[in-house]
Parts: C-alpha cells; structure tokens; sequence
C-alpha cells in the first residue's frame, strides 16, 4: 500500500535562499504574522465565556484570569514552535508542516495535515475577515449607517444569545423563506486582499515593519489610555470559571498566537540558525504574551469580563463603555490595519500549501499551475480567495476561531510527533538547528496542545472529525491513485519565485 512512504529531503545543495535574517528580523515577523484577530476579537469571549442562542454553555470565561489562559496558550506554542524551527532548517521545501510530514511520517500523514493546514489558514482567515468587519464597523459607524442585514452573517445571527441580534432571523428581508443576513465588509476584503495578491503584490520586509510599529502603537495606545480608567472592583472574582474557565479560555487565546510556525519558515533564510531561530521563536512569543498580557489585565479592569461576550470588536468596546471614544476610532482604525496585514499573510500561505500538495500529485495538477509571467498560484490564490469571501460572508467568528484552532494544534501536535520520530530516523542528518531536549521539549509540546485540544467545544470536535473524513475520501479517490511518490508518475513540476 506505500500508504507511509516517505519523501526525500532536499540536499542543501538545493537550496536557492540567501541566509540574511537575524534574530531581530525573525521577531518582526512573528509578530507581524501574529497580533490579529485573537486580541483585538477572540478575547472577548475568552474572558466572558460563551453561550449559544438556546443558553447552553458553549465555554466557560477565565475572567480576569484571562492572562493565564495567555501563558497556558503561549507555552504551547514555544515547545512546538521550537519543534518546527528544527524541521523547518532541514526540510527546505515549500509548504510548512506539510512538507515536514512528508518528509517525517509519511504520505497519508502529509496529506493529513495539508488537508488539515486549510482550517488553520483558509478558515482562520474567514475569522480574521469577521474581525476585520467588526472593527470597521466600529470605526465608520458613526458617519456611514448601513443596514444590518447587510454587515451580520447568517451563523452569527443564529448562533447569538443577544435577542436583538437573533431576533434579526425574523426581521430581516428573507428570499425563498432564507433570511437575507450577509457580512459585505467581511466579503469584500477578502477579494480585495486576493486581488491584490493576484496582481503579484507580496508584504514586504518593509510594510511588515511598519505594521508591527503600528500594531505595537495602537496596542500601547490601548493599554496607556485603558489604564487610566481601570475600576479594581472588575477584578473579583479573579477566575469566576476556575481551571476550567482558564483552560477553554486558553483554548480560543490560542488564535492569537497562530501565525508562529509561519517564522519557522523563514529557517533557510536565517543566519546562524542554531542560535537566531529559538531568538526569533521564543523572544517573538515572548513580546507577544507579555503584549497580550497587559492588554487582557487592562481589559478586564475596565469593565466586567462578563459584559465583553457580546462585543465583537471587545478593545473598541471597552474604550466607548469608559467614555474614550476618540481612542477607540484610532484603535479600531489601527485594528482594520492590523488585520489586513494577517489576511494578507494567511491568503498568501494557503495557496502555495496547495501548490505544494498539487506538485506532489495530491491535488489535480490545475492546483500546481503558476501564471507564467507573475511566477504566482493564480488559480488556487482565486480558489482560496473564493471560499474564504463566501464562507466570512455567512459565516461566525466564534466557530471559526474554535475550528482553527483544533487543526492547528493537531497540526503541531503531529509536527513534536514527527522531530522525535526524525531523530530516530535518520539521526545523522544535518541539523541547521537542534531542539535541545527534543524528547522532553516534543512530548510536553505535544501534550499541551492535546490539553488545548480537549478544552474546544464537543462540537467543534464532530467538525473536526467529520472535517478529516471528508479529506480522507478526497484522498481515497484522488491522491492515493495520483500520487508522484507512490506511483512514479511524471508531473509537470513548475517552480515559484
Ligand atoms: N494570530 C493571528 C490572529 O490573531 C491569526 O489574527
């Protein structure tokens, strides 16, 4: 069956990568792939908790405990982001946990996780739009009124407590008995953001740059005005959910880390790997959580965690809710900033994880076509861009935020697996970068996500499962007959510059 075969890694000899980047560079961009919609949106419900429409618990809040949920989540990501930095400096391919898997546990293994990596870029973007939407709603709300139905997506409507937003099921213009309930704002950035990367723009070193100088600013911005109007008596009870209330809030902070393995990536072009990647892993993680930290301590003494479910756009709310409206125009502006530049990134990956899994037979060979004169995925750049509009367009942040974050920890947990299972392998291979203590650093690593994992709503767990079925048929009908590897076809193979 050849079902775990493995590919070959690449020599270093074919490397094509200049090695330029220091420590410093690597820690831009984590935190220009990072600082999204997990703090500017999904820490709302974090802190609050959630219930649905019926008033079932769907999580618990961590309340102001909140920034132990972010530790939880942050030390996760630091035992496997180390874990992909050693995969990352040796398998030099394109295509991130994808591409290592392959090369580590096999194909069906590889094709997992390709066809799992779509929840953590495709559909994570869908919750980044939502976010995006929300904050720009915030910012042109007072000078632009537009109607509802045409800013509120059908899943959010149905899935809010909030009367007056499930209400909107019945007010709203229906068609052929369906309520007319549509996000446009959400819809049209994604276009605009694929359009762009259409037409063979890449964020550069440079734009990265100054996002993070303005991500930092409204961030610092946020903490500086926010704490002037802390009331401490929003601090009691510390964690109103306890354990539990940390652990499912961790498990939706999670999304605001999401972004580190993408540094990993950049392995073939750091210098000194051994010693700048654990710089830019750990010291990007580090800033971050510290970042986040304050953010969700000045958050959650402004006002009461439990008044931060309902809000979508939480920073800007509890600006308005103290009375600091200008500073929340100048957040929420800085948010729809923020969270383009995340899009950007995200529309950009997905793509060339396709055209990986294209290039390697999984995925019909239309997936592996590059525009000839822009040296770019075009068709899957337009396929991803679809899907990604039409699902935001209809869809809710809260679930997309939760089904992201179980593929993307199931993705590291199978990346901590694959470094131990390397090691054993083929333990004389070059290591431009070594996990110290992998054994230790990769079953902790794997076993914090698993603990994340459980802590996601048994409904996002059916998703999930069912999610991984249908890859399994796609890859039973499709991969399995087409696959370079395990067959020695021939494919066309393109390269992408
Ligand atoms: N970490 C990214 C965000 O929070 C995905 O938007």
């Amino acid at each position: 069956m050849k079902l775990f075969q493995r590919k070959p890694i690449a020599a270093e000899s074919d490397r094509l990568l200049v090695r330029v980047l220091g420590g410093g560079d690597l820690i831009m961009l984590a935190i220009g792939a990072v600082i999204g919609a997990g703090i500017f949106g999904a820490i709302g419900s974090a802190a609050a908790g959630q219930v649905d429409a019926a008033g079932h618990v769907i999580r618990v809040g961590a309340g102001p405990a909140l920034v132990l949920s972010f530790v939880l989540a942050a030390a996760a990501c630091a035992f496997a982001g180390l874990c992909y930095a050693e995969l990352a400096s040796m398998i030099p391919q394109a295509g991130s946990a994808y591409a290592y898997s392959y090369a580590t546990l096999g194909e069906i293994v590889a094709w997992i996780i390709g066809w799992d990596l779509i929840l953590e870029y495709a559909v994570g973007n869908v919750a980044v739009a939502i976010s995006w939407s929300d904050y720009f709603k915030s910012l042109v709300g007072d000078w632009v009124t537009m109607p509802v139905w045409l800013t509120t997506g059908y899943r959010t409507a149905l899935l809010s407590p909030d009367p007056a937003v499930h209400g909107l099921l019945r007010t709203v213009p229906h068609i052929a008995g369906i309520p007319l309930l549509i996000n446009l704002p959400a819809f049209t950035i994604v276009m605009l953001i694929t359009w762009l990367l259409l037409l063979g723009v890449r964020e550069s070193a440079r734009v990265n740059n100054i996002l993070v100088v303005v991500k930092l600013l409204v961030l610092g911005l946020f903490i500086v005005m926010g704490s002037q109007h802390i009331n401490t008596a929003n601090y009691h009870p510390f964690a109103p959910g306890g354990f539990k209330g940390i652990g499912q809030g961790a498990a939706i902070v999670f999304f605001a880390y999401i972004g580190f393995d993408a540094i990993s990536t950049a392995a073939e072009e750091t210098r000194n790997p051994q010693r700048n990647l654990p710089i830019g892993i750990l010291g990007g993680l580090a800033i971050c959580t510290v970042i986040y930290i304050i953010v969700g301590v000045v958050l959650t003494g402004m006002v009461p965690s439990s008044a931060l479910g309902s809000a979508a756009d939480p920073l800007a709310y509890a600006l308005k809710a103290t009375g600091l409206t200008s500073i929340a125009r100048i957040v929420s502006l800085g948010a729809v900033f923020s969270l383009s530049a995340v899009l950007l990134v995200f529309q950009y990956g997905q793509p060339r994880i396709f055209f990986a899994m294209a290039r390697d037979g999984l995925l019909p060979q239309w997936a592996a076509k590059v525009h000839p004169k822009r040296r770019i995925p075009h068709i899957t750049t337009l396929v991803t861009g679809l899907f990604v509009a039409t699902w935001a367009l209809i869809g809710d942040a809260g679930e997309t935020y939760d089904l992201t974050n179980i593929g993307t920890l199931f993705a590291f947990v199978l990346v901590c697996v694959g470094v131990m299972v390397l090691r054993r392998k083929e333990p004389d291979r070059p290591r431009p970068f070594r996990v110290p203590f992998v054994n230790a650093v990769g079953v902790i690593g794997a076993a914090l996500c698993l603990y994340l994992m459980k802590d996601l709503p048994g409904v996002t767990w059916i998703r999930f499962v069912v999610w991984l079925a249908i890859g399994g048929v796609l890859y039973a009908l499709y991969g399995y007959r087409h696959s370079v590897l395990r067959t020695g076809r021939e494919v066309m193979t393109e390269s992408l510059e």
